[in-house]
């Protein structure tokens, strides 16, 4: 694949030199990083438009152009805090997925399409006030939340953040876990999350120090003894939740069984739920 230019819908059949290109198109957002973490999953940062605000949680278009000079947009979860200057996005990479098969190759000094419209449940504004907050993330499911735990607001609602992530396998908890590591020394935010986020990854495939589903440890209370905490009840704990169908249909049940009910942007309540993609996984 040659670089990946960026153009608008009105692209020309030929790209322009990239410095023109960028100076005609709006929609460019340089990479200024890439961290490949397994042969499935890449880090990316690009710079961000000056104008683009977005609440922690939210998700974008982002893409790039097919071969026929198209854009060929799929939802993003930024993954870095409303307060970030850059953006940072977590990926999959399908093997034979029309995007990540060529996002995957992107480097620093490449420009991708960054469509400026955030949108999502997994906000604040979306929930009640409440004491504790819990984050029930599979896979790149957790990229939303990497925003939501680095910022302050979280720890300014919530007395306690409950992380919990699920892979099948402990390389693919990595992400997760350095950033998780990362923010305890962080000097913005690391005395806000001392004593405040609690991280609970499990996998599923490969022994690892602690293993099981979300929705196993949830239903048999296992993470409740583990983090000694008390079960969820409505008038104290809030989630969000983000993984395949699958996964949200099955903890959507479990919350519902402690009591809490569905909110959203527009009747904010005790959960909310998004799709960290679309089809039955890989
Ligand atoms: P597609 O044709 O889009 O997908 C092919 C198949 O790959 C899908 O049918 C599905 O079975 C599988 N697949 C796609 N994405 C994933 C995934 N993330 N994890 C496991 N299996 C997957 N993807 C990310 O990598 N990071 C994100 O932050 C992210 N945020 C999203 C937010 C929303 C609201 C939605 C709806 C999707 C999000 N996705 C995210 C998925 C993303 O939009 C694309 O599907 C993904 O980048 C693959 O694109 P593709 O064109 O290569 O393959
Ligand atoms: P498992 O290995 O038991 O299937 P995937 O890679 O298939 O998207 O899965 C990511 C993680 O989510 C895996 O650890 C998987 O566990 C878990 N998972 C998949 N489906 C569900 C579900 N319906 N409920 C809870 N966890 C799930």
């Amino acid at each position: 694949m040659s670089d990946p230019l960026l153009m608008t819908d009105a692209a020309p059949a030929t790209p322009a030199p990239e410095k023109t290109a960028k100076a005609h198109l709006p929609d460019a957002a340089r990479v200024t990083a890439v961290t490949h973490w397994t042969d499935r999953l890449f880090s990316f940062r690009v710079e961000r438009p000056r104008s683009l605000r977005f609440r922690s949680g939210e998700f974008v278009m982002i893409g790039l152009l097919d071969d026929r000079g198209k854009p060929l947009l799929r939802a993003y979860s930024i993954a870095s805090p409303s307060w970030d200057e850059e953006l940072e996005f977590y990926s999959i990479k399908v093997p034979d997925g029309p995007l990540t098969s060529r996002l995957q190759h992107i480097k620093v000094g490449d420009d991708i399409i960054l469509r400026p419209k955030p949108v999502g449940t997994l906000v604040h504004d979306a929930l009640l006030p409440g004491k504790r907050l819990w984050l029930l993330a599979t896979g790149t499911g957790i990229a939303p939340f990497a925003s939501l735990m680095r910022d302050p607001e979280t720890y300014e609602k919530f007395d306690q953040v409950i992380m919990m992530h699920t892979c099948r396998e402990v390389a693919e908890l990595e992400y997760g876990r350095q950033l998780v590591e990362g923010l305890q020394d962080d000097p913005l935010i690391g005395e806000m999350v001392a004593g405040k986020l609690l991280y609970y990854p499990t996998t599923t495939r490969e022994p690892f120090e602690r293993m099981g589903r979300v929705t196993d440890n949830l239903a048999s209370g296992k993470v409740f003894a583990d983090l000694g905490l008390p079960p969820m009840d409505k008038a104290t704990d809030r989630a969000m939740v983000c993984g395949s169908l699958a996964f949200n249909v099955d903890v959507k049940a479990i919350l519902e069984g402690f009591g809490l009910t569905e909110g959203a942007n527009s009747d904010p309540r005790e959960y909310v739920v998004e799709k960290a993609f679309v089809g039955d996984g890989i």
